[in-house]
């Protein structure tokens, strides 16, 4: 296995990557077009080669190169690799596709319980009042699950509406017990439900959920794979798409084991857009964020920001990350110098190097790199020309996506989604046998009047009028009689379908 790898050639030599450091976090940053992706792609296809798997958002789609050998090379491939002498082969790397709208690759799905409060209130551009009711609905949820009860199993957004509903039919009582909310909270909740269904979100919460195994799992060939989760149509909602990723990186967090300093990462996970991540995130987050990202590494993942500036990403991450890919930036806005100077001051000084005037000047595909040693000690900043990727730059046909998607029987497992009972099907039933009670009343009374009015009618002896309410109409009993027969056989093939799945799905929040 190799020790390092490959970046590029600056005029001090060789620039490389310690595998041994690479869990040690990195930044690519720079203006649009000077070459960030063609980086990430030569880091993540090195990875891969050498067994490190490898998480990235594809945002444009250009990513999925990495599964093609890139054959034949674009000319400045060709030209990048006789100019810094370095080998230009073309070659594919294993490649996992995932969507979040199963369209460009397997359903990556979780449940509303495992988002927990905070992220579904990120995700749901929830006010503090609103976060307040949501956080007593996940409570009480739990409280329902500690009892064994499946009315508190949220698995998607009609299992959380459907508890949010009835949060606000039983606000008296539950107020007394976890706090008060008020029913505009619930409304506006209710709203923005709604609204994320709209947009598509609805596919991504569910059941199966996403095992992070998918991520770890290594291959018989000894090779990583680069698992690429299409995100053009997810970055449109950068909520969500920044609440996923977040997400995944906590789960990662929290499911791993220890394992102190590797030789090389289990993973490297690839956060591009980073700076939707940090945008508007209340304090609270950006701390969480800031502990997760010191405390993954020993359990042997790297996080890789990508963005345009170091500047969008909170000095106490940035403090973080150990491997720097920094290529252009404009200085025009006096913002745009700050962040320049901000960054020439992260990089270990190099006399040769004045690195706030040759930031501005890097040409496209050069980047000032420093990455920690062998030792953990950051490299001086070096101009280095970036070596092209031996797997295809852009993206692959749809026929190879399909192709290679066929191939992937894991991924294959969670193309049907399953919905089992829980929240939605047990308040639903309830509230419909309420209403069915309360509409068998509302039948009877209606019979009794109806009989009071005929024998008063034929006491006087004249004509029955018609009845307004004609024979097509259905009574509110009839309504309810099909919902809740419905509700029965889905609750059967639920059930079974349970049964097929083993256990309900683990908890911790
Ligand atoms: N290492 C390199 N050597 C030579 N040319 C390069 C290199 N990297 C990138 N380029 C050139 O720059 C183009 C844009 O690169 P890339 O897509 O990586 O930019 P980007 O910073 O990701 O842009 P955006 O911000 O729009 O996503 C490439 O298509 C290629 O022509
Ligand atoms: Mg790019």
């Amino acid at each position: 296995m190799a020790e390092t790898i490959d970046i590029g050639l600056a005029p001090e030599g060789v620039q490389s990557l310690a595998l041994k450091r690479a869990n040690r976090h990195g930044l690519i940053a720079g203006a649009t077009g000077t070459g960030k992706t063609v980086t990430l792609q030569v880091l993540a296809e090195a990875f891969a080669r050498e067994g490190v798997n490898v998480f990235a958002a594809d945002i444009k789609g250009d990513l999925s190169g990495c599964a093609a050998p890139g054959d034949p090379p674009p000319a400045w491939a060709t030209a990048r690799a006789a100019e810094i002498n370095m080998p230009l082969t073309p070659e594919a790397q294993p490649a996992a596709f995932w969507d979040v709208y199963g369209e460009l690759g397997h359903p990556v799905r979780t449940t509303v319980t495992e988002m927990g409060p905070v992220l579904m209130g990120r995700v749901l551009e929830a006010t503090d009042a609103q976060e307040g009711a949501l956080t007593i609905a996940f409570r009480l949820a739990d409280d329902w699950l500690n009892e064994g009860k499946n009315e508190g199993l949220l698995l998607d957004l009609n299992d959380l509406r459907a508890l949010l509903t009835y949060l606000s039919e039983n606000s008296e009582d539950i107020g007394k017990k976890y706090g008060l909310v008020t029913p505009q909270s619930i409304a506006a909740l209710q709203r923005k439900v709604l609204q994320l269904e709209m947009d598509g979100a609805d596919r991504f919460f569910g059941e199966p959920a996403f095992k992070l195994e998918e991520l770890t799992r290594a291959r018989p060939d000894g090779k990583g794979t680069i698992n690429v989760l299409a995100s053009e149509r997810l970055v449109q909602s950068p909520r969500l798409y920044s609440a996923f990723l977040l997400w995944l990186m906590s789960e990662l967090w929290e499911q791993l084991p220890e394992v102190g300093d590797l030789d090389k990462p289990k993973l490297v996970f690839f956060f591009d857009e980073a700076h939707l991540l940090f945008r508007d995130a209340p304090k609270e987050l950006i701390n969480k964020v800031e502990q997760v990202v010191r405390l993954i590494r020993s359990k042997g993942v790297g996080i890789y920001f990508v963005t345009q500036s170091p500047a969008d990403i909170p000095e106490t991450v940035l403090a973080q990350l150990g491997n720097r890919f920094q290529h252009a930036l404009r200085a025009y806005t006096p913002t745009d110098q700050k962040a320049v100077r901000a960054a020439a001051q992260s990089f270990r000084a190099n006399e040769n190097v004045d690195v706030a005037k040759e930031i501005q000047e890097l040409n496209v595909g050069e980047a000032l790199v420093s990455t920690l040693d062998a030792k953990g000690a950051p490299t001086p900043v070096a101009r280095t020309k970036v070596r092209p990727p031996n797997s295809q730059v852009g993206p692959i046909l749809p026929a190879q996506r399909a192709a290679l998607m066929k191939a992937n029987t894991a991924g294959r497992a969670y193309e049907k989604a399953v919905d089992r009972v829980s929240a939605h099907e047990i308040l639903g039933k309830r509230a419909a046998q309420l209403a069915d009670a309360e509409a068998r009343e509302e039948a009877q009374a209606a019979r009794d009047k109806e009989a009071a009015k005929a024998a008063r009618t034929r006491s006087t002896g004249g004509a029955t009028p018609r009845a307004r309410s004609g024979g097509s109409r259905t009574t509110p009993l009839e309504r309810q009689g099909g919902r809740v027969a419905s509700g029965v056989f889905n609750t059967i093939v639920r059930e079974l379908m349970r049964g097929i799945l083993g256990t309900p799905s683990r908890r911790r929040r």
